[in-house]
């Protein structure tokens, strides 16, 4: 029997998505999906096993997989809406409803209207929580169709659908790379981790490394490229171009010139905590790169790299990825962050 559920993922991905779910959950039978905006999908799929959850957290390709609780075809008022939701609400959870129009005109903003279910829904005895829900409700309006989905916090991904009116904006960041360096952190569960050493190759024009200067951390930055200096968060950088003048004092050393072999490297074994690699090179030049770069990394640190991917179809080369890596790195994670584009974020362990 076919469960509506509300499937987020990227567009482009769509087609990795659905295979990705019916591998991930062991899906047999057909899975129907229908757009209902950008990066939001209506699939029809059996019931999903007790576990769908936590295997959905290792998914590439997918945000998230929401049980729709209802479904109308016509257009509701913020009374009607209070009143569906209401029927699956308990009193005895915290909820937070998100809005999110997709194309569709309600003659008011998704923030307003949240806002108004929310109080309307608090008016009835719901409690409302912002930041630590027991609950989440959807509520997605596309041409035609609104759509609201359900599910217990924990239940559901890190990323919620709040993120699609969040994305690129930062008002502390140096480029939109910062973010998507920041975006990894969150996703694979750094944020709490010290490192204090770290290289970042393919760093110009400087949103990793600043990153990780805001962290505590002090960064070898290697591109051929300038960074821009005057918005690092320290004043306590160098830059060299020739690699005898070397030296690990700074904060911010940049090295400007671009990786190509071992030879030329000047740093000891197992001398970071984090390699990070977000050079502009196909998939397997920057695994080589990294398998380069690991002798530097020590036992148990972390790498970080984008995959660019030139074509939608070489999302399929993940696997020949992971086996590039196989001898120096266990592969933990390959994620479509949200604040990537044309490329995926790879997370693995030193061996
Ligand atoms: C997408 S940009 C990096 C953005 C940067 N991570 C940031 O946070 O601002 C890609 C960079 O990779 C650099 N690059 C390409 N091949 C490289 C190599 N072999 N060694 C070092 N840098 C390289 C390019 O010069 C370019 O500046």
């Amino acid at each position: 029997m076919d469960y509506n559920y509300i499937l987020l993922t990227d567009s482009r991905f769509i087609s990795y998505a659905v295979s990705e779910l019916r591998e991930l959950l062991g899906l047999e039978g057909r899975i129907k999906t229908m757009a209902l905006g950008k990066g939001v999908y209506l699939a029809k799929l059996d019931a999903l096993p007790e576990s769908a959850s936590e295997r959905l957290r290792n998914a590439t390709f997918s945000y998230g997989v929401v049980p729709v609780m209802e479904i109308s075809e016509k257009m509701q008022t913020d009374d009607e809406l209070v009143e569906s939701v209401s029927h699956f609400l308990s009193k005895d959870e915290t909820f937070r409803v998100e809005v999110v129009s997709l194309g569709a005109k309600r003659g008011e903003s998704a923030k307003s209207a949240e806002v108004k279910i929310g109080q309307a829904l608090e008016s009835k005895g719901f409690k409302a929580s912002l930041t630590e829900p027991k609950r989440v409700v959807y509520i997605i309006v596309g041409e035609g169709i609104v759509v609201t989905a359900s599910d217990k916090s924990e239940r559901l991904p890190d990323i919620t659908l709040d993120h699609f009116r969040l994305e690129n904006r930062s008002h502390d960041s140096l480029n939109r790379a910062e973010i998507k360096i920041k975006e990894a952190f969150e996703s694979f569960g750094l944020s709490g981790k010290k490192l204090e050493r770290c290289l970042d190759v393919g760093a110009s024009p400087g949103g990793w490394t600043n990153f990780l200067v805001k962290r505590g951390a002090r960064v070898v930055a290697i591109d051929r490229g300038v960074l821009e200096y005057g918005k690092l968060a320290t004043a306590d950088f160098n830059v060299i171009t020739d690699l005898k003048d070397y030296s690990d004092r700074h904060t911010v050393l940049h090295i400007r010139a671009n990786i190509s072999d071992e030879a030329d490297l000047p740093f000891a074994p197992d001398s970071f905590d984090l390699v990070a690699v977000d050079t502009n090179t196909d998939y397997m030049e920057s695994s080589r790169i990294a398998n380069l770069l690991s002798r530097y990394l020590r036992h148990g640190g972390f790498l970080i790299m984008t995959l660019k991917l030139p074509k939608i179809s070489d999302a399929g080369r993940i696997h020949t990825v992971k086996e590039l890596l196989a001898k120096e790195y266990k592969v933990e994670r390959v994620k479509k962050l949200h604040h990537n584009r044309m490329e995926l974020t790879l997370f693995a362990t030193r061996l």
